[in-house]
């Protein structure tokens, strides 16, 4: 089959990891002869440095017409203080595209535990969570205001019930899929806007009967997640909220390197990336994980493309590389192998 995919490098380590991803992408359309279309294009601090703007619209064209999105990552401190922020182009493009959902997966892996900060003790029922977090909505895009003389600034969190809805019957449903349990994150003792969430994530479990439902505080969230990991299986919350969580629950999975995300709408095209960041410090130094975003594009063969084998393939492959004990930096340990990032990404394609 052939699809088209649009590349959005980014900043920092952006350009490393995702030239890694399609490594591994080229790897598959030789084993499986499909047919990946590239076009690769600008968003970010890239792209403020090219055209002044953060998202140029041949970029959201590009995405729009493409089967599907990869990306990097953006930012970086370059552009602090800069008029136009490189982050407000993934806001800007996540909005374009409608991609109001958001899925985070955290697994722990058995050749990673020593990574993970928790202690054995608190790790030994693993740690399989899918964080759904609304995407377009919420504080990240409500009404911004500050004072002229900079005494005052303030942002909305609004919701609206169809926007809670939306995201919680991907929420509901993605627990169909699991293990039939979900947590829905909110500060409804303190929120209006999280009490129609808790409010509208009830009504909604009525078409869910196989679905446990249950609430959480978004700050006793966190505890749990830290202190007992394992009694999660879908946690569904806010856009806020759930960039907060999806950092914890990544780190808690031993290290933010090796972890996608899948960002949907209403439709198949979808965007794909680490949940990482741009890391300056380690850009063009060939150490970065590349493992975050090759198991993204396996997320989108699976997702938008329907190509299940192959993504398996991929994680099959992921795996494969940790068990002969190559590393990256980041989730490097006693004994084993460091390995670059393209070095890395060379060894998970051969090993396909
Ligand atoms: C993420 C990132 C972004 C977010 C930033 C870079 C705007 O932290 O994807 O989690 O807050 O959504
Ligand atoms: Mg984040």
């Amino acid at each position: 089959m052939e699809f088209n995919i649009a590349l959005i490098p980014g900043d920092g380590i952006g350009p490393e990891i995702v030239a890694g991803a399609v490594t591994v992408l080229k790897a598959v359309e030789k084993k499986f002869g499909h047919k990946f279309n590239f076009t690769e294009t600008y968003m970010g601090g890239c792209a403020i440095d090219k055209y002044g703007e953060p998202l140029p619209q041949e970029t959201v064209d590009i995405c729009k017409s493409s089967d599907s999105v990869l990306l990097g990552a953006v930012g970086g401190p370059k552009w602090d203080g800069a008029p136009k922020r490189p982050e407000a182009g993934l806001l800007g493009i996540r909005k374009a595209l409608g991609l109001y959902s958001n899925l985070r997966p955290s697994i722990l892996k058995p050749q990673l535990k020593d990574a993970s900060p928790l202690k054995d003790e608190k790790l030994k029922n693993g740690l399989d969570v899918m964080v759904v977090r609304e995407l377009t909505g919420g504080i990240y895009f409500g009404n911004r205001e500050k004072a002229e003389d900079g005494s005052w600034a303030s942002d909305e969190e609004r919701y609206s019930v169809e926007e809670v809805k939306r995201i919680g019957k991907i929420a509901f449903d993605t627990a169909m899929l699991r293990n039939k349990r979900l947590v829905s994150v909110d500060k409804a003792n303190v929120l209006e806007s999280s009490r129609l969430w808790r409010r509208t994530m009830t009504e909604l479990a009525a078409e869910y009967p196989e679905v446990e439902l249950s609430h959480m505080y978004v700050d006793n969230a966190a505890m749990q997640l830290a202190i007992n990991p394992a009694q999660f299986d879908v946690i569904v919350t806010s856009n806020i909220f759930g960039d907060i969580l999806s950092d914890l629950s990544s780190a808690i999975a031993g290290s933010i390197g090796m972890l996608p995300s899948a960002s949907l709408g209403a439709t198949k095209c979808g965007m794909y990336e680490p949940i990482h960041g741009s890391a300056p410090d380690i850009a063009g130094m060939d150490i970065a994980n590349p493992i975050a975003t090759i198991v993204s594009a396996a997320m989108m063969l699976e997702m938008s493309f329907g190509l299940s084998e192959e993504a398996k393939a991929i994680n099959t492959a992921v795996d494969k590389v940790l068990d002969m004990n190559y590393r990256t930096a980041d989730i490097m340990s006693e004994g084993m192998i460091k390995t670059g990032c393209k070095k890395m990404a060379e060894l998970i394609a051969e090993n396909l």
